[in-house]
Parts: structure tokens; sequence; C-alpha cells
């Protein structure tokens, strides 16, 4: 037996000033979406953007539905959404935010489920470049720099092609 190191890099910042303008208006755009979300059932209302390639901020949120697994997450509307529009621009960076009842971000950042970082995954593999992720609460943001940061030990089409 050994045990083997997993490491990922996180980097975090006290304010989203600290970030570019455009990564600001991509956390800003999140957070205008989370407020249209659709989410009766959990109260939870996020919020995503995308930054595309081709300068295209695309903006999702999660849709919820009596029928639980039915609903989806914010970071996948906003990413099937943009693929959809524009199938040949990359996803660069994409933000996710969420807020509370009052419309305020929550103070701690919020992160994508596994189903999105899978499919995220898919993204990242799909255009050949990575995605940076900004999770933004209220007092913190964190960023990194690629969904494998968060997805260690990762499936993709590689494993399924070896059986083959
Ligand atoms: N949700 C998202 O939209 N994104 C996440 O990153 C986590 C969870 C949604 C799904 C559901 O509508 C609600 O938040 C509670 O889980």
């Amino acid at each position: 037996m050994r045990e083997v190191p997993v490491r990922s890099i996180v980097l975090e910042y006290d304010s989203a000033s600290e970030l570019g303008k455009d990564e600001q208006e991509l956390i800003r755009r999140a957070a205008e979406s989370a407020r249209l979300a659709y989410a009766p059932y959990s109260g939870f209302r996020v919020g995503a953007a995308v930054l595309l390639n081709n300068g295209q901020i695309i903006a999702g949120n999660n849709q919820e539905n009596a029928a639980y697994p039915s609903g989806n997450c914010a970071e996948r509307i906003a990413l099937f959404y943009a693929n959809s529009l524009y199938p040949g621009s990359a996803p660069q960076v994409l933000a996710i935010t969420a807020i509370n009842s009052e419309g305020e971000k929550y103070d701690h950042p919020v992160y994508p489920c596994g189903a999105c970082r899978q499919v995220i995954l898919e993204s990242e593999i799909r255009f050949s470049v990575v995605h940076r992720l900004i999770f933004a609460g209220r007092g913190k943001i964190q960023v990194v720099n690629s969904v494998k940061d968060i997805l260690p030990l990762f499936f993709d089409r590689n494993l399924l092609l070896s059986g083959k």
C-alpha cells in the first residue's frame, strides 16, 4: 500500500476588486441571474455566468421541479445554453454565486455539485482548454484554473476508450 497525495491549487481573494474587470462583470452577471432562478423548493438561488472566447457572456440559474431530479443546476444550464448558442466558442471563465432570500450573496462561496463538475470537465476536453472557475461568496472568492482542481481522479473519454 502507498499513500499518493493528490494536489490542487485554490486561489483565495477577500474581495472581487482583486480580480480583473471582466471577471468582476462575470460575477455581477451570475448574481443578476441568480435573482431570476426558479427555486421554490430549496429557496437556494444560484447563478452562473460563462465568458466565451468570442467575448459573449451567457448566464443561467437553477430551475427546480416538484419531481426533484427533473430540475437542473445553474452551472449546467449556463454551460449548455452557451454551447447550444455558440458550439464553436470555448468557455474561458465560469463564475458561480448564490443568493439568499434577501437577494444578498451568501458569505461563503458555493461550489458546483458532482454532476456539474463532470459537465465542466467534458467542456474542457471538448474545447481542449481549461476553464477558470470563480466561486463568489460575499466574504470570500475562490478560484481554480481548471475543474480538475476540484475533480481529482476524474472519469473522462480516455477511460471509456481504454476498454475497447
Ligand atoms: N444548485 C445549483 O444550481 N448549483 C450548485 O452549484 C449547487 C446546487 C441548485 C440545485 C437546486 O436547485 C438547489 O441549488 C439546491 O440544491
